[in-house]
């Protein structure tokens, strides 16, 4: 088991997702940023591909509303007023300029890290959940097949993931199963907060250990709530990641 480093995340080819996985910008027609009062490029909040009561029973429609409109919605507007910040504290001085004030640069950069890792964290949950009972909520493809070969049966694999999740993520943060690019190997891994997974890792499952994605259904029992989601895993769009992280031959 390992927590992942700390990141910088001015750079979003650093964080190992294909580029579909990436957050959207607001005109997403041309993917040209939008110009803004400030010029900054402006993120918007990912629309879910499912109603939010689709995950019911195992995920309450009040958590997923909360989740979505409150605390990610919040993510994306921290994200940009920090850019915007950013942008205009640069824009007053030349980037070596000693009367800059770094202190509040420096501190901008760290709440740009924080949001955009949770902009970018929680857009691959959403997509990596779907209403169970569906094809897409069953283990399937490479992916199933890879993981009988690594841990021995989808069952064992949940025993390790799970596992580690409870063990190393103290307060809050995401439990991953991972697939190194360069490797191609299967792990579990997590992260503390909103780091976001970086290459040559690329995620493949993510689920959110922050008490807002279970306390209001599940209270401070992990075990139930994690025992629920798994019953929404998108196993279709984690076998997708998966084939992504392959050799050629396999795409
Ligand atoms: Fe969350």
């Amino acid at each position: 088991m390992r927590f992942l480093k700390p990141i910088v995340l001015l750079a979003i080819s650093c964080y190992g997702q294909s580029l579909e996985d990436l957050p959207q910008m607001a005109d997403n027609s041309t993917n040209t940023p939008v110009p803004a009062s400030s010029e900054a490029s402006k993120y918007v909040l990912p629309p879910l591909p499912y109603s939010y009561d689709a995950l019911e029973p195992h995920i309450s429609t009040q958590i997923m509303e909360l989740h979505h409109k409150r605390h990610h919605q919040a993510y994306v507007n921290n994200l940009n007023s920090a850019l915007d910040e950013l942008q205009k504290l640069r824009g007053q001085a030349n980037p070596d300029d000693t009367d800059l004030n770094w202190s509040r640069v420096f501190e901008l950069e760290e709440t740009v890290k924080f949001n955009k890792g949770g902009h970018i964290n929680h857009s691959l949950f959403w997509k990596g959940l779907t209403p169970a009972g569906t094809p897409e909520s069953t283990p399937q493809g490479e992916l199933e097949k890879a993981i009988i070969t690594h841990w021995g049966s989808i069952e064992a694999f949940k025993t390790t993931f799970y596992k580690s999740i409870l063990q190393q993520v103290k307060g809050s943060g995401w439990g991953w199963l991972v697939c190194n690019i360069h490797t191609n190997k299967l792990a579990v891994a997590t992260s503390k907060d909103q780091e976001a997974i970086l290459a040559p890792d690329k995620p493949i499952l993510g689920i959110d250990m922050w008490e807002h994605a279970y306390y209001l259904q599940y209270y401070n029992n992990k075990i139930a709530y994690l025992e629920a989601i798994w019953n929404v895993l998108n196993w279709k769009e984690a076998n997708e990641r998966y084939i992504l992280c392959l050799p050629h031959s396999f795409k």
